[in-house]
């Protein structure tokens, strides 16, 4: 396996021009991990400077306390991508959000979640925006599982797919129980939002430059 120390690779390259003009949407969805305790601070962190539509799967919701979903931030989950729609010609919820979102964020990511996105399976609403997703905006996974899933064959596998896509990894840390140092957890919510606010910045500041070369 590659190096888990640091983000690996950057996401896809594409500028945020539109972004410029307005704060940037970032869809942030989360699996059913421990890591998605975390998910309502993880919202608030980034409603803070963009706009935020929150997606959660039907296992994630087992983890997610609703009441610490900022007001601000839509939430989505599978009921709501059935029940809005009804006939032909209708939105359908998940091209709707892809289309929506200039950035995609998963944290926590499921092991069950990494081997679908791997597979291309989509059976529910945030594999249905994956599959659909446009590769050339950025998309970062935070994954979290048990060290014995993490360290495991499939892991090692199905990251090298979601390399393949352009997908960035933040990395899971490593914790201490009595003694022991196990690698799983999910990264530190400042490092989460620090590796998407700093890909943000930058491309900011590319596209202001090349925008001052072109005048
Ligand atoms: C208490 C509990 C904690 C769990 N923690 C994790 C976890 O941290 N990471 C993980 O990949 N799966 C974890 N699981 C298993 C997932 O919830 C399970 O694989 C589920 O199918 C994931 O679905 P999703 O990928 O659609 O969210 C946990 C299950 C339970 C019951």
């Amino acid at each position: 396996m590659a190096s888990h120390s640091g983000i690996q690779k950057g996401p896809a390259s594409q500028s945020l021009p539109v972004a410029a003009l307005r704060k940037p949407r970032i869809l942030v969805a989360a699996c059913g991990c421990l890591g998605a305790a975390k998910f309502g601070q993880i919202c608030c962190s980034f409603a803070e400077w963009a706009e935020v539509k929150a997606v959660a799967t039907r296992a994630g919701l087992f983890f997610i306390d609703r009441a610490t979903i900022p007001n601000g931030v839509q939430f989505y989950t599978d009921q709501d991508e059935m029940s809005s729609w009804s006939r032909l010609g209708d939105p359908i919820l998940h091209v709707e959000l892809r289309q929506w979102a200039d950035i995609m964020l998963i944290a926590p990511l499921s092991a069950n979640t990494l081997a679908k996105i791997a597979g291309g399976l989509c059976d529910n609403l945030l594999t249905c925006i994956i599959r659909a997703w446009d590769y050339t905006k950025p998309f970062f996974v935070a994954p979290s599982m048990h060290a014995f899933q993490w360290r495991n064959h499939f892991t090692e596998h199905h990251l090298m797919s979601l390399d393949e896509l352009g997908i960035a990894l933040i990395p899971p840390i490593s914790t201490s129980h009595m003694g022991d140092h196990q690698t799983g957890a999910m990264a530190s919510l400042s490092t989460i939002e620090s590796a998407v606010k700093v890909y943000y910045e930058t491309r900011m500041l590319l596209g202001s430059s090349n925008a001052k070369q072109e005048v």
